[in-house]
């Protein structure tokens, strides 16, 4: 039977009068397009925009009878955050929202394992949807331009390219929960210093290939349902309204579908908002109804200056997500809340994040059954950091501190003595316009103590490092001297004891003086719910580490280019990104700086060997370049290898940074073992972006393939010509 093809709108109308009931909204003949326009033609335009505003903190309302529900929020990137009070930012007192606590963004990046980033998303979502939220407030993943940035910890480095291939996994990974991820902050909150005023300028060559990968990579590749757009302006335009950043790019270059949400207080017109692309307006202070898209944007619509057509496109996009997240379905997903599997899952991205500094004379790992005395020194040996922060501080369901873990560990006949070394204190001294933490008296009772036990056993842990009065949102820090004195405290212990260990607690760069006396220096993030007992797993060879950085380690602090340059933290509420795409090692590299601890770098209890290096010598643009290389562990135990692969543009009409990270693989080797790696580079990976064009070029010439253990550890070098 020849099927007759109804007029589109006499077939919308048929729809709608055999939609009046909700039953169509689960009706699994319709699809999710029909259903979306039926609902949205029974809506009044109140209702359409009580949708795209907060009703309260954390949610934007829903159309009861219609059968759409609020739509439920949380932070945040890295535990669903307590539970918030409806109409202020206090704690709604629950006694049942205390959550599994994950290793940071810093910690997740430094494992340089996609599969984990997952599995990290799988929990985060599963936490999320028991919570029922509808709307993780996480990932985030602005790039790391300043190491002062008070938000670096919960971000993943200052490398574009590792950037895509972590968060793409992890936005899988929340989304197939059937909870939307909010990639955020959109963009270049790259400062915390008056971060809803200052404003960023800086080239489209930068903006392309430094600050948007990341982005463009989670909406086409992760498909991520939410951005949340950023407090600050780019180029003259605030974010949340910033027609180009939104519009342009976002929803028209990149073909986003789902839900502009704006930062908490972060919108800042109507008209201007409405029609730049935000599509959600969320806040704190006014009264819900005098947000900007609440009354002001129903009297815009009715006067005209937005229009019900564009209303509809928001509509329309909230509607997209809640079916995308499933809040249609009967059988939505229902998550799970502090399982022991989220607990081994904090655990294993704590393991393969921790990053092996140094370890002279192979001090590490320490032999449980023959150290017979250890003191552990530190605030950070018993400090819990889950709640501060910021917006991502959560309650821990719990928090293994350093000190606990390695009491889990110790043997019985190990003598463990604890002084405390330094103390978290807000007292400060202002030295030369720099504030200096510490209380003077305090300070030196403690440190002799410290000292005089450290000079008592034959091993030093020192737990040091940052806390969240420094790794925190709202502000930047002043400099990346370690507060409380812990510099001279380091020395004095080293001066008593050469088998000194500092592992530092902190998600972002420091200045370490000291790091020529010190033998063994770890890197332990803000490593989560289990940080404890992953600290004293490695110390003691459990674990073989195998985290690598994600973000240089400078000398000092004018060494990186946003200082160097003197551009940060900005004039005049201006700040010029003027090191234009040479951030982080890309500056070091390309301008022959020693970094103290470079990009990639992170070692071993294992050592491994890079060899057959194999790449065409010649490749034409869409072929793409097939690299091989072999890894072998020469060591005497099992771990984990990540090879980097470099490209070099050795001739080009442009600046291209010395080197730039195009793949990477994790592999885990027995000892002894072989593994052959392939990588396979495309167009892209060759190509600058072409300001005059405004598109990426590839300019035949000479490139050099590096491959190596670090940006600075290259093990291995080719050359390819391009045609
Ligand atoms: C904050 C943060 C954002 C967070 C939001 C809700 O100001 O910038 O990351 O998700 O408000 O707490």
């Amino acid at each position: 039977m020849r099927l007759i093809r109804l007029p589109g709108l006499f077939f919308l109308f048929l729809l709608i009068a055999s939609c009046t009931s909700q039953s169509f909204i689960q009706d699994k003949e319709l699809s999710v397009e029909h259903k979306i326009e039926a609902l949205l033609s029974q809506m009044t335009l109140e209702e359409k925009i009580n949708m795209t505003h907060g009703n309260t903190k954390f949610s934007t309302a829903g159309v009861a009878r219609l059968g759409i529900p609020d739509l439920m929020m949380s932070d945040g990137p890295h535990g669903v955050r307590e539970e918030i009070k409806p109409d202020s930012w206090e704690p709604a007192g629950w006694t049942n929202d205390s959550a599994s606590y994950f290793p940071t963004g810093t910690a997740l990046s430094a494992t340089w394992n996609p599969d984990l980033a997952y599995r990290f998303g799988q929990a985060l979502g599963q936490e999320a949807r028991a919570r029922d939220k509808d709307i993780i407030l996480g990932p985030g993943i602005n790039i790391m331009r300043t190491p002062l940035c008070g938000r670096n910890f919960e971000y993943m480095g200052e490398d574009p390219f590792l950037v895509t291939r972590m968060v793409v996994p992890c936005i899988k990974g929340i989304q197939e929960q059937d909870v939307a991820a909010c990639l955020k902050h959109f963009a270049l909150n790259n400062q915390e210093f008056e971060r809803n005023t200052i404003n960023a300028q800086l080239s489209e060559r930068a903006l392309q290939e430094i600050y948007l990968p990341g982005y463009e990579a989670a909406v086409k590749d992760g498909n991520v349902f939410t951005v949340m757009s950023a407090y600050n302006k780019v180029r003259g335009a605030w974010c949340s309204e910033n027609p180009y950043l939104l519009n342009d790019i976002l929803k028209k270059q990149w073909q986003f579908p789902g839900i502009v949400i704006s930062d908490w207080a972060g919108t800042h017109s109507t008209v201007e908002a409405a029609n730049a692309g935000l599509d959600i307006e969320m806040g704190t202070n006014r009264p819900y109804n005098e947000f900007y898209f609440a009354d002001p944007l129903l009297q815009a619509v009715k006067n005209g200056a937005v229009s019900e057509k564009t209303i509809d496109d928001k509509v329309r996009r909230i509607l997209t997500v809640m079916y995308k997240s499933g809040i249609f379905n009967e059988n939505r997903s229902e998550g799970s809340f502090t399982t022991q599997e989220h607990f081994d899952i904090a655990r294993k991205v704590a393991e393969e994040a921790v990053v092996l500094l140094k370890n002279d004379h192979n001090l590490l790992p320490l032999d449980k059954k023959k150290i017979k005395s250890i003191t552990v020194v530190g605030d950070n040996a018993t400090r819990k950091h889950a709640a501060g922060g910021g917006s991502s501080g959560l309650k821990a369901l719990y928090e293994i501190t350093p000190l606990h873990g390695l009491k889990n560990k110790i043997s019985a006949d190990t003598k463990l003595k604890f002084a405390q070394g330094y103390k978290r204190t807000t007292k400060f001294t202002w030295n030369k316009g720099v504030l200096n933490f510490f209380d003077a008296d305090e300070a030196e009772q403690l440190r002799k103590e410290a000292v005089a036990a450290a000079g008592e056993s034959e091993v030093v842990i020192v737990f040091a490092g940052l806390n969240h009065d420094f790794d925190t949102e709202g502000t930047d820090r002043q400099n990346l001297v370690l507060p409380y004195q812990q510099d001279l405290l380091i020395k004095e212990i080293c001066d008593v004891n050469p088998n000194t260990i500092v592992v530092l607690i902190s998600g972002s760069p420091v200045e370490m003086p000291w790091h020529k006396q010190v033998p063994v220096i770890v890197q332990g993030w803000y490593a989560g719910m289990e940080a404890g007992n992953v600290f004293a797993d490695i110390l003691f060879g459990d674990v073989n580490p195998s985290g690598k950085l994600t973000f240089t380690f400078p000398e000092q602090l004018e060494d990186s280019p946003a200082h160097s340059l003197g551009t940060y933290p900005g004039q005049d509420l201006n700040s010029d990104y003027s090191e234009d795409i040479l951030v982080g090692y890309r500056w070091f590299d390309t301008k022959k700086i020693n970094p103290l601890f470079a990009f990639g770098h992170g070692l071993s209890y294992s050592s491994f060997q890079y060899s057959d290096l194999k790449l065409k010598a010649k490749i034409s643009p869409e072929e793409g370049l097939q690299v091989s290389v072999n890894i072998r562990n020469s060591g005497d135990r099992p771990g984990y290898e990540t090879a980097q692969l470099y490209l070099q543009d050795v001739e080009c009409s442009v600046i291209r940074p010395d080197k730039e990270l195009k793949a990477f693989e994790k592999v885990y080797l027995q000892p002894g073992e072989t593994k052959n790696i392939k990588f396979n580079l495309k167009s892209k990976a060759f190509s600058f972006f072409d300001e005059k064009e405004m598109q990426w070029k590839e300019e035949p010439g000479l490139f050099k393939v590096h491959v190596g253990s670090s940006s600075r550890d290259i093990r291995l070098s080719g050359d390819v010509l391009i045609d």
